[in-house]
C-alpha cells in the first residue's frame, strides 16, 4: 500500500505540488491524469526521490519512505519507468534488461527474472541481441517496462507509457500493463491518453496546478466535465 499525504514537492525553491494526497492499494491500478505541466511526473518523481520534497509524507507498507535513496526504494519493491523510455541505446536489448537487475545481488534471481520478462515479451527475447536504438517506439517502451520488471517490483510507477505510439501499439502496452497488474503488481500510471488509462484503473486522480482536483472511480468515464476536457469530448 502506497500512501501519499499532503505532499509538497518541486525543484529547488519552485514548488510544483501543493499538498497532494494519493493512495494506491496493493494490486490496484491508479491513474493520474491532468493537463501538461500540472505536476503529474513530479508526483512519480517525488515517490522515487527524484525531486525535492518539502512537506508531507510518503508511506509504503507502513514505512516512511519519503527521503529514501533510489536504490533503497528499488529494494523496497518500487520501480519507476520515466517519461520518454530512457534506455541505454548503445547496449543490446538483453544488456538493457541485465542493467535493470544490477541491484539484485542474487544472479539466479536475475536469470529467473530475465526468463520471465522474455516470457511476457517474446519480442524482446527474439531481439535480445539487437541494439536498443534499433527498436520501434513501442518495442522500446516494452523494453523500458521489461527492465523495471527485472527488479521484482511490487509497485510500478509508469510515466506516459503510450506517449507517441500508434493506436495499435498503445493498446498492446495497456494490455501488458493489465497483465502485469493481474500478477499482483500495483501500478500508478500517468497518462495523456486519459481515456485508456482510466479504463484500466480502479481509481483516477485528476491533478490540476499541483493539486488534486478530483478523485473518482470508473464512473469518471461518463463525467461530462472530465469527458470534455480529458477524453476529447468522446
Ligand atoms: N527538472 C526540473 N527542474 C525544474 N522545473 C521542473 C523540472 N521538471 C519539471 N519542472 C517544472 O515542474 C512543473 C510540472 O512539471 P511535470 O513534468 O511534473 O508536469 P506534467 O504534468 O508531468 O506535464 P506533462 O504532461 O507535460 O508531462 C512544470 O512547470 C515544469 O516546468
Ligand atoms: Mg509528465
Amino acid at each position: 500500500m502506497l500512501s501519499i499525504s499532503n505532499l509538497c514537492a518541486g525543484y529547488g525553491d519552485q514548488e510544483v505540488l501543493h499538498g497532494v494526497d494519493i493512495s494506491v492499494a496493493p494490486d490496484e491500478i491508479v491513474a493520474l491524469i491532468g493537463p501538461n505541466g500540472a505536476g503529474k511526473s513530479t508526483v512519480l518523481k517525488a515517490v522515487f526521490s527524484q525531486c525535492d520534497v518539502t512537506e508531507g509524507k510518503i508511506f509504503w507498507k507502513d514505512r516512511d519512505i519519503t527521503h529514501l535513496a533510489t536504490h533503497e526504494l528499488i529494494e523496497e519493491g518500487i520501480c519507476f519507468v520515466p517519461q520518454g523510455r530512457i534506455l541505454f541505446s548503445d547496449l543490446s536489448v538483453r544488456e538493457n534488461l541485465e542493467m535493470g537487475a544490477f541491484v539484485l545481488a542474487d544472479r539466479d534471481v536475475a536469470e529467473r527474472n530475465l526468463s520471465e520478462v522474455f516470457g511476457k515479451f517474446p519480442m524482446l527475447k527474439q531481439k535480445q541481441n539487437e541494439y536498443a536504438f534499433a527498436l520501434s517506439g513501442g518495442q522500446q517502451q516494452m523494453l523500458a517496462i521489461g527492465r523495471a520488471l527485472m527488479q521484482n517490483p511490487q509497485l510500478l510507477l509508469l510515466d506516459e507509457p503510450s506517449l507517441g505510439l500508434a493506436p495499435k501499439t498503445m493498446k498492446e502496452i495497456f494490455q501488458k500493463i493489465v497483465e502485469i497488474n493481474q500478477e499482483g503488481i500495483g501500478v500508478m500510471i500517468v497518462e495523456q491518453n486519459a481515456k485508456q488509462a482510466v479504463s484500466i484503473a480502479s481509481s483516477t486522480y485528476v491533478l490540476e496546478d499541483g493539486k488534486i482536483a478530483l478523485k473518482a472511480g470508473k464512473e469518471i468515464l461518463s463525467d461530462p466535465r472530465i469527458k470534455s476536457i480529458y477524453f476529447g469530448g468522446r
